[in-house]
């Protein structure tokens, strides 16, 4: 019987990278993991600890005993830490900002490599990210890398925040999404590239 194959999908945010991966994640009866999310919920438990998105030694033991998992209801696909459902926690603008920089860190990048490719398990799996068809899985089947204009991207990004009841602006939402593309695409480690 066949396994399934794995499929990348990487790419700046605001690109579509989650819609595509669910729908793809969906017809074919795949695990889907979204690796945002993973990083997203290392800076929000670093956050509630008090300790800094730069501090790769106090990052590294939040790494460590991180219990995260995914859960697809419906159309969602909820993240858990522990019991605790964090879905809208990690989508709040100093997360994102939070995950970009705790990213950048060494001991986070090396930490989260056996956990994301131990949540795509053995049979078929859509991941998406950053660094999935460069890093995490270079020998992935299908690798694509998901773009759109900046303008677009900020568009979706915003209409998404509103929608979820956040009060911000256009321009907020792409000056955020300027600086993380520029964190993300010039940081040393895996920086968001196609492979
Ligand atoms: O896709 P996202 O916006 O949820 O990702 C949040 C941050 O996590 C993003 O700024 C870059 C980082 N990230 C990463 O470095 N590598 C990945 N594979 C996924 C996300």
């Amino acid at each position: 019987m066949s396994q399934g194959i794995t499929i990348a999908i990487d790419g700046p945010a605001g690109a579509g990278k989650s819609v595509v991966s669910k729908r793809v994640a969906q017809s074919l009866g795949y695990t889907l993991v979204d690796t945002g999310a993973i990083y997203r919920s290392v800076a929000l438990l670093a956050k509630e600890a008090g300790v800094d998105w730069q501090d790769d030694g106090a990052l590294k033991t939040i790494v460590a005993a991180l219990d995260i998992r995914f859960n697809f209801v419906g159309d969602d696909n909820q993240v858990h830490l522990g019991d605790r459902d964090v879905s809208a926690a990690i989508r709040m603008p100093d997360i994102s900002q939070g995950a970009s920089l705790v990213s950048a860190q060494a001991s986070v990048r090396a930490g989260l490599l056996d956990v994301q490719r131990n949540l795509a398990g053995k049979g078929g799996a859509v991941l998406e990210g950053r660094d999935i068809g460069t890093v995490v899985f270079p020998q992935a089947e299908v690798k694509i890398f998901l773009i759109a204009s900046p303008e677009e991207r900020a568009k979706r990004r915003h209409a998404e925040l509103v929608a979820k009841g956040q009060d911000i602006s256009f321009e907020e939402v792409l000056a955020d999404q300027v600086q993380r593309d520029a964190q993300d695409e010039g940081r040393e480690l895996a920086p968001l590239k196609p492979a």
